[in-house]
């Protein structure tokens, strides 16, 4: 199957893909993953997004279209995948339908992860993620099962990392472009009836299995 997992900053996209893939061997396309990689590598990509990806704007979509093309092209059709973060506009979901036709591929399902607003700045401003293999956790959600001293539960490692866009005024920039860039795209999904809703805000476990739920119900088909 290929899904959408559709949501704002800090709705869970991220925290459910790397589930997915652990439970499925789904591949997550995470854009926002790729930007800050090719930030961090200081490639001429990295060098043009940082400054608008730390004001909590919209990268161009030619720029994450072909992030998400150059992936593709790499992985076998038996993979499904999980998109996380992308498409974000109308013109991107336009761009992914034709993309995916290249692969012979389509989206089965949108998940769209339903949350209240409000603690969305709670969730962003409490995440980090270990430094050396990416986990992400959060300092009241979910810490790490050792925190004297803080080590990854997946790897040992004791350093961590918070990225540089989760402050308030970028997190609140990054929803009003959610709101309006991001969510006039469902209409887009729902015409074609793709569209599942899940309630975000429940526990991260209840998520995972609502998620679940969806994909026993659309995957067989
Ligand atoms: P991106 O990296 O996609 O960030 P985002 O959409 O703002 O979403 P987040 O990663 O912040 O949230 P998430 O939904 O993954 O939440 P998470 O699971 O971590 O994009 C960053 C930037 O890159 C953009 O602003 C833009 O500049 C650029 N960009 C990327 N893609 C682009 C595109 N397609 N077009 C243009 N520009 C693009 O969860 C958050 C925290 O909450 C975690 O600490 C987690 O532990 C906790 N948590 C998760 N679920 C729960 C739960 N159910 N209960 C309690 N806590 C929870
Ligand atoms: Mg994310």
């Amino acid at each position: 199957m290929n899904i959408i997992l559709l949501g704002p900053p800090g709705a869970g996209k991220g925290t459910q893909a790397a589930r997915l893939v652990e439970r499925h061997g789904m591949r997550q396309l995470s854009t926002g993953d790729m930007l800050r990689a090719a930030v961090k590598a200081e490639t001429p990509t990295g060098l043009k997004v940082k400054a608008i990806m730390d004001a909590g704007e919209l990268v161009s979509d030619e720029i994450v279209s072909a992030l998400i093309s150059d992936e593709l092209v790499a992985l076998p059709q038996t993979v499904g995948l999980i998109f996380d973060g992308y498409p974000r506009t109308q013109a991107q979901a336009q761009q992914l339908d034709q993309i995916l036709a290249q692969h012979r591929r389509k989206i089965d399902r949108v998940i769209e992860l339903a949350v209240d607003e409000d603690a969305l700045v709670e969730r962003i401003t409490g995440r980090f993620t270990c430094a050396h293999c990416g986990a992400g956790y959060h300092e009241k959600f979910k810490l790490p099962r050792n925190t004297d001293p803080m080590k990854c539960d997946h790897c040992g490692s004791l350093d961590f990392n918070r990225r540089d866009d989760d402050n308030e005024e970028s997190v609140r920039t990054r929803m009003a472009e959610y709101r309006a860039k991001t969510a006039p795209i469902l209409p887009f999904y729902e015409a074609r009836e793709l569209v599942s809703r899940v309630d975000g805000m429940a526990d991260m476990d209840e998520v995972t299995e609502e998620i679940e739920q969806v994909l026993r119900q659309y995957g067989a088909e």
